[in-house]
């Protein structure tokens, strides 16, 4: 039985040298970063270290990367850590419509804490207008938080345009990099970049560690009140091994990135190009200005729940949308946004590649979908 794991974008294996990289955390170097003696003072040193390797990868100062234990955390403390710092000054935030749901979900939290929230419209191809950014600041907008890569139809936003805008207005920028951090280049400083948020278990590190950069000199506010680690922004005892492993994560990247995005690119366009000669199969998403292991598809007639379901059944593991929704009945709010109607957002198909893709793998994909696709349409009640 062939297992194929192409839902990328969902979580990542850890990558073996990963695993090694983090092995003497679990028992030799176990000790708690805030404690005096050599084993925090070991604790403490390796921690500092992984802060230079994460910072370094975005051209930040080490002190802007705060560790937290994930992206949804991160998230929060970046929406509600700025909301509340600078309420003074402003209550209005503006995010987009193709978010992901832990912004979605805090944003509207904050709403009924008097916030209010703008939600901006994107194109069919999931992109924000950058003048519909400045056209929405106002007197009192604070925050603008506009993910830099959908999770679900890996549309790359133009974050440097948005981000010199947020820097003229005066209004902090946050951007949600989790699905591009360690495949797109990041600069902070060029992109005027406020806040970022990235994630160790998208780029084949473990679960379990993820950062936010603050730019230093922001106005925040912790989440989590406790004993003063991490800059007093983030109280817990720190998971010093799983961020060493998170640090190795981003070192690999670094190194292997350019290369990387070159063979996923060819691989992601064949299976685009294969996928099109399906009757009545269409793209979800930017053709070009997208991640290069990301491809989202639309079938007529079939849902898409089913299509992962014989998939799963020929060992391709692939997923209607973001891992986070895909239990939810109701259709993709990001599919929603660009345009597609109820029926067509749920004959939608998420499939990304990733570090153990195979051409293989996608000529076996190819070869099944066709077979898949008829059969499900014979049985269809749309049709
Ligand atoms: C863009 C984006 N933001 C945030 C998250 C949340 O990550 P986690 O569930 O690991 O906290 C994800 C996870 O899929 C994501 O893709």
């Amino acid at each position: 039985m062939k297992k194929i794991y192409l839902d990328y974008a969902a979580t990542t294996p850890v990558d073996f040298r990963i695993v090694k990289a983090m092995f003497p955390y679990f028992r030799e170097k176990f000790g708690n970063t805030m404690s005096l003696h050599k084993f925090g003072q070991e604790a403490k040193l390796s921690l500092e270290k992984s802060r230079e390797t994460v910072a370094d990868l975005i051209e930040a100062k080490p002190n802007e990367i705060i560790f937290t234990s994930s992206a949804t955390e991160s998230n929060n403390f970046a929406l509600k850590g700025i909301a509340f710092a600078n309420k003074d000054k402003g209550k209005h935030i503006v995010i987009s419509s193709i978010e992901h749901p832990c912004i979605m979900e805090s944003a509207v939290w904050l709403e009924k804490q008097g916030f209010k929230i703008t939600r901006l419209a994107v194109d069919k191809y999931g992109l924000v207008n950058p003048l519909d950014v400045k056209k929405e600041i106002k007197k009192d907008t604070i925050l603008v938080s506009i993910i830099h890569a959908s999770n679900e139809i890996g549309t790359i936003q133009p974050i440097e345009e948005i981000g010199k805008i947020c820097k003229e207005k005066g209004i902090y920028f946050h951007t949600d990099a989790v699905q591009s951090f360690g495949k797109i280049p990041i600069d902070v400083n060029k992109m005027n970049i406020d806040l970022l948020t990235a994630s160790s278990h998208k780029i084949y590190g473990p679960k379990g560690a993820a950062c936010l950069f603050v730019k230093e000199a922001t106005k925040i506010e912790p989440l989590l009140h406790g004993g003063g680690q991490e800059m007093g922004l983030r109280g817990s005892t720190v998971n010093v091994g799983a961020i060493a492993g998170f640090a190795k994560a981003v070192e690999i990247c670094r190194e292997e990135m350019r290369e990387e995005t070159q063979r996923l690119t060819i691989l992601r366009d064949k299976l685009i190009k294969a996928v099109l000669k399906i009757e009545k199969a269409y793209l979800n998403g930017h053709s070009k200005k997208r991640l290069a292991n990301n491809t989202n598809f639309r079938f007529s007639f079939i849902e898409g729940e089913s299509l992962v379901i014989q998939l799963d059944l020929q060992g391709i593991a692939v997923s209607t949308g973001s891992a986070c929704s895909s239990m939810k009945l109701e259709p993709s709010h990001v599919l929603l946004a660009i345009g597609l109607k109820p029926k067509e957002a749920h004959g939608s198909l998420r499939i990304t590649l990733g570090r153990w893709t195979k051409e293989k793998d996608i000529d076996y994909l190819i070869k099944v979908l066709p077979g898949i696709v008829k059969n499900l349409r014979k049985i269809s009640p749309y049709k």
